[in-house]
């Protein structure tokens, strides 16, 4: 039996793939082969503070220091960038004297940051003009991701995103040409995450590969690296939140988070994404936590239609339901994820954060505006439907 159902888009997929990636305990001990394959002598390490005083930039700056290289860091990057926080590290890398390799070290934050300085560093750009959708005619200088959570596979994906806060709204720079050229996940660098943010930057993570595995987008790449994360993850995610030293789950959940940032770079985030947009850009609330709290609600939505694509998940999730109808083991998914949530202390309560029936409509108006994602949706998604979804959440 074909669980998947029809593969969608048979006749066009592209996926885009970061340079060399290079994984596994202790692989940070490679950055500076990585550095000099890209001609690097003068190095930009952009991070941020949690990240820094986790003690997670030492090593790789020793390591930089040993090779010979000149290095700068700027690790002030805070969670979530604004568009001044972004203008403020660009002045701070020009005023070092800029650099010919930079590389990210951290979470989503610093290594979109770090994606975007290094667009601004090779050419004349601005950043209003880059949110502006102006077309990034030349790569920037060679970058290096090294991811530090386990959730957003920015180091997989030609995305970097940023606060606009005067619009309320997080706008997405996508561009090919912001593609990493080199990736280090080393799961040694994770184990100091605290557990509400592996929890959150988890969900996130599998969120990207739910999503992507049943975007309209989706195709034969993300059928196969949305699986395969959803297996890694959920089969390491609540070790990886109880028992943070543990190598193993931290690996299969930095894999996971990678593949599914390479899902993304080949299919798309749908409903859960383009409704957890207003929730960062609005009320601030993080990023993974936000997608942790929309996932099943959404998926309730989205089970109708898509039941062969839910029993698969269902059985990458390791839940027994070879025997079940497509349908009722998409049913299992979801109290899955309900329960999961449940597991990991994420509280699906927009009212704790200060969120009433009042602010709906404007909730509503703020997804509305993500057609990029919106249209991605397997199940059209009106707006009397994401009024709904809030409310559920309420
Ligand atoms: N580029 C993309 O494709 C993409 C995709 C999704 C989201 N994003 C963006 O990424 C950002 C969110 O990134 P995130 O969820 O990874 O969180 P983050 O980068 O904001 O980090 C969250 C917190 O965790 C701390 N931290 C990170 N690693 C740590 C470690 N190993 N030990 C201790 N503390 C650590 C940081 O200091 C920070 O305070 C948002 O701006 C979001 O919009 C980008
Ligand atoms: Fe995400």
């Amino acid at each position: 039996m074909n669980l998947k159902g029809p593969t969608m888009n048979p006749a066009s997929c592209t996926l885009l793939n970061a340079g060399r990636v290079v994984a596994g305990p202790g692989s940070i001990e490679r950055l500076p082969d990585l550095v000099d394959e890209l001609g690097g002598r003068r190095v930009l390490i952009v991070s941020d503070q949690g990240v820094a005083r986790a003690g997670l930039v030492d090593r790789p700056r020793q390591l930089l220091v040993a090779a010979g290289l000149a290095v700068t860091v700027l690790d002030d990057t805070p969670p979530e960038p604004e568009v001044k926080h972004v203008e403020m590290l660009f002045a701070a890398a020009k005023a070092a004297g800029g650099a010919d390799v930079v590389v990210g070290i951290g979470g989503g934050s610093a290594m979109d940051v770090a994606k975007i300085l290094a667009v601004m560093l090779a050419q004349p750009v601005t950043l209003s003009a880059l949110l502006a959708r102006e077309p990034i005619r030349r790569r920037g200088l060679p970058t290096v991701m090294v991811p530090t959570t386990a959730g957003t596979g920015s180091e997989a994906t030609p995305n970097a995103i940023v606060l606009v806060p005067e619009d309320e709204l997080k706008v997405g720079i996508v561009s090919p040409r912001l593609m990493p050229d080199g990736v280090i996940l080393d799961p040694l660098l994770t184990l100091s995450l605290p557990p509400a943010i592996t929890a959150s930057t988890g969900m996130d993570a599998l969120t990207h590969a739910i999503e992507c595995y049943c975007s309209r987008k989706g195709n034969l790449f993300s059928d196969l690296y949305g699986l395969e994360a959803i297996r890694l993850i959920a089969g390491s995610i609540r070790r990886a939140y109880e028992h943070g030293s543990d190598v193993h789950a931290r690996h299969d959940m930095l894999l996971g988070a990678y593949y599914g940032g390479v899902c993304i770079a080949t299919s798309s985030t749908t409903a859960v994404h383009a409704l957890a947009y207003p929730l960062g850009g609005k009320y601030r609330i993080a990023h993974g936590l936000s997608n942790a709290m929309l996932l099943p609600f959404v998926m309730e939505f989205n089970l109708v239609g898509s039941e062969p694509r839910f029993h698969a998940m269902a059985a990458a999730m390791g839940l027994p339901v070879a025997g079940l109808a497509p349908h009722a083991a998409g049913e299992r998914m979801i109290e899955a994820l309900y329960a999961l949530n449940a597991d990991l202390g994420i509280v699906s309560s927009l009212r704790d954060k200060g969120i009433t029936a009042r602010d709906v409509e404007g909730l509503v108006d703020g997804a509305a505006k993500v057609t990029r994602l919106l249209d991605n949706n397997p199940r059209p998604m009106t707006r009397s439907d994401m009024h709904a979804i809030y409310e559920r959440l309420l």
